[in-house]
């Protein structure tokens, strides 16, 4: 046998190169917890970072990889850092990323229950062990896909095939079906609206109030509206949580509304639905019990590895309508509703053994993890909160209803443009100086600083010294020091 493959697959090399690996892992691990001096960034721009790896490929071919592994480490973003607070994705919980390797080299396919036994059964596990979180019956199922993103878009699929037209599958679109979603729901829905088919027309904004929740009041006259115009609306998508400020929509009244005029109901629950493991958060949730599906990651707020992300229907047998199509080489008939090939029901042929990650997590530490952590960083939240309303300077648009928190440096002097301007700015220099990571964002056309702090070993300390940071950088760009 060519003596490479031999050497790509010898087991020794593999033990030797994973412990080398693993402690390197452990020191890093060490390091972000407790070495003042590492960045939770190390930024670079593209074009330093491309030029970088050609220079790397170019001189370091045919190394063993440990130099390698070194620097991706240092030259990456550090989820676990407790000065992370950047975009919504979990520090994953090192034996989950242990699961994700064991899932990375045994490779089943998952599309059919033979290419993925153990990995199917788990999977049917998880999703059983959230629907019934989320306050659902028996009768609930799902699957896991690769997202939330997609979650959204399957769910869709599915509210069309049971609400819409049942010829679309077979025959295309000729209706102008719609949605009514929150202006402040995440981008993915106005995505799978268009990927739908439906047009900027299909998608309409209900706005949002103060509190940057969707308008309940107002989903009647958007309704009457949509169908005076000749639309079909055969959804509403409710946010649990909106991504911009975290908001959680009032999902009791969306329930009611879609029950009295017979429409789906789906909530994106991709960052805040993991508070169906919160006994002291999950009020939050009220009425998703009532949705007819749900979408739920794992790797923003349950502590795995991206990505894993759980879909659920109410009505079980709804998990078999998203897609319906013949595979004949996969399965035998397409009208079987196997729940063991999972292929049948997700965008996914191969996919990842995405219940495992979670799995681990629940078998090993119990839903007491998930409850603990969730506790923690929701306190975090309103630690963050207090601190901004009692600095001097600092506003909050609104008040933080989860671990997501906007807000802004507002020197009295400067106003408008300038206003935003400057926090763009801080926001960019803090960025290149890496010590923090925090994003983001535009409320109403004003420019917010962004945190969602989802690392449990942020300190009050860090939060002091974020905003700390951030009068410092102000104060240089204002000529104040
Ligand atoms: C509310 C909401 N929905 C959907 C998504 C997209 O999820 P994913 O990144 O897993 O595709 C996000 C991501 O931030 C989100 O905040």
């Amino acid at each position: 046998m060519n003596t490479l493959i031999q050497k790509a697959y010898d087991p020794e090399a593999f033990r030797r190169y994973g412990h080398e690996l693993v402690d390197l892992l452990a020191k890093h691990l060490h390091a972000v917890q407790v070495e003042e001096s590492e960045p939770a960034i190390p930024f670079t721009s593209p074009g330093e970072e491309y030029a970088f790896w050609e220079e790397d490929y170019r001189n370091n071919r045919k190394e063993p990889p440990l130099a390698l592994f070194e620097k991706v480490l240092s030259r990456s973003v550090r989820v676990q850092h407790h000065r992370y607070m950047g975009h919504q994705i979990s520090p994953a919980a090192p034996l989950a990323a242990l699961a994700s390797l064991l899932d990375g080299l045994l490779n089943n396919g998952m599309g059919v229950y033979e290419m993925g036994a153990a990995g199917t059964a788990i999977e049917r596990l998880v999703v059983k062990t959230v629907a019934a979180k989320m306050g659902f019956n028996e009768n609930a199922d799902g699957v896991m896909t690769s997202g939330g993103s997609l979650a959204n878009l399957a769910a869709l699929l599915a509210a069309r095939s049971v609400k819409g037209p049942g010829t679309v599958w077979r025959e295309g679109q000729r209706e102008k079906l719609a949605l009514m979603v929150s202006e402040e729901a995440h981008y993915c829905v106005d995505r799978a609206v268009r990927i739908m088919g439906w047009g900027e027309g299909g998608i309409i904004k209900v706005p949002a109030d103060g509190l940057y929740r969707m308008r309940v009041d107002l989903l009647e006259e958007c309704l009457k509206k949509a169908e005076a115009e000749g639309k079909t609306v055969i959804a509403v998508v409710g946010s649990a949580c909106s991504t911009a400020t975290g908001s959680f929509d009032n999902l009791e009244a969306i329930a009611g509304f879609c029950e009295k005029h017979g429409l789906w109901f789906h909530v994106d629950g991709a960052h805040g639905g993991a508070l169906c493991f919160s006994d002291k958060h999950r009020h939050l949730l009220a009425g998703i019990e009532r949705a007819d599906s749900v979408a739920m990651d794992f790797h923003k707020m349950l502590l795995t590895p991206a990505v894993a992300t759980a879909l659920l229907f109410r009505d079980g047998q709804h998990a078999f309508r998203t897609f319906s199509q013949k595979a004949q080489y996969l399965w035998e008939r397409e009208t079987d509703e196997e729940w063991h090939n999972l292929a049948k029901r997700t965008f996914e042929c191969t996919k990842l053994m995405m219940g495992l990650k979670a799995y681990t997590l629940l078998r090993t530490y119990g839903p007491e993890l998930w409850q603990q952590y969730l506790e923690k960083v929701m306190a975090s939240g309103q630690q963050f909160a207090a601190l901004v309303r009692e600095s001097e300077g600092f506003e909050l648009p609104v008040e933080p209803q989860c671990n997501i928190v906007c807000f802004r440096y507002h020197p009295p002097e400067v106003k408008g443009d300038a206003l935003n301007a400057l926090n763009e700015a801080i926001r960019q220099d803090l960025l290149e100086e890496g010590r923090f990571y925090i994003v983001k964002t535009s409320l109403k056309n004003h420019v917010f600083l962004r945190v969602t702090l989802s690392n449990p070993f942020t300190t009050e300390a860090d939060m002091r010294e974020v905003l700390s940071a951030i009068r410092t950088l102000a104060d240089t760009r204002l000529g104040k020091s």
